[in-house]
């Protein structure tokens, strides 16, 4: 081989197929929470999924048989959001697929709204806590970077904070979700509707005028009044 060829083969000058590299390994992001997980390091829901699965940012990874990541349109102009999986969420790795969800189906098919089409459905940790707990501080934030992403890639107009949980740890609102549901907060150019958690309305299943069913029922109406109109315009 001549000298000039030799050099040929260490010539990175070369850009006529540049591959533009990330700035940050993707490989190297979820495994510890102090590793940031900036915005715009996931293309795709599917990548996400699999740093879930092998995140250990926080405890909740010890106990895992699946992250439980998400799951509904990922165009939805609706997010909803919830606490954190249950024990059957952490067996299929599906997002509300218990009773709660069962009745969360049922909330939104009554405003003509279905889990596949219209919305996408997601939790504040993706990890289940043990005996159901509420997830720590620590753990919402640790697992919040991945919400933050799907927030961006999804783009919902709505987001639907079900159970103080998300109130909390989404848009850092203390007050009882009594005393907030129902109520537009507006966020980034984003509008944010705390509601009450499916599992509370289980807890509470009179249907009586004031109830807590009775109010979810009224809250969700709102939300399909202003779905339909971002949707028209
Ligand atoms: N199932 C979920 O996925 N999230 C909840 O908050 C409750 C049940």
């Amino acid at each position: 081989m001549s000298a000039e060829s030799q050099i040929d083969l260490f010539n990175f000058s070369d850009n006529s197929n540049p591959t533009p590299q990330p700035a940050i390994d993707p490989e190297l992001i979820p495994t510890s929470a102090t590793i940031p997980i900036p915005l715009g390091t996931y293309s795709s829901m599917e990548q996400m999924n699999a740093h879930c699965n092998r995140c250990f940012r926080c405890d909740l990874g010890n106990n895992r048989t699946h992250a439980v990541v998400g799951e509904g349109n990922l165009n939805a102009d609706v997010m909803i959001v919830g606490e954190g999986p249950g024990q059957t969420e952490d067996e299929t790795g599906r997002p509300f697929v218990g009773r709660s969800g069962e009745l969360l189906d049922k909330i939104l098919a009554s405003v003509k709204l279905t889990r596949e089409q219209d919305v996408f459905i997601c939790n504040i940790v993706k990890c289940r806590p043990p005996e159901n707990r509420e997830p720590t501080l620590q753990e919402a934030d640790a697992c919040k970077g991945y919400l933050l992403e799907q927030i961006r890639m999804i783009d919902p107009k709505i987001i639907l904070l079900t159970g103080k949980t998300a109130l909390r740890n989404l848009v850092g609102v203390k007050e009882g979700i009594t005393k907030v549901r129902g109520q537009w907060i507006e966020r980034d150019n984003r509008l944010y509707m705390p509601i009450f958690h499916p599992a509370y309305l289980l807890r509470n299943p009179s249907r009586e005028t004031g109830s807590p069913k009775w109010l979810m029922w009224q809250d969700i109406q709102t939300v399909k009044t202003k779905l339909d109109e971002i949707r028209s315009r």
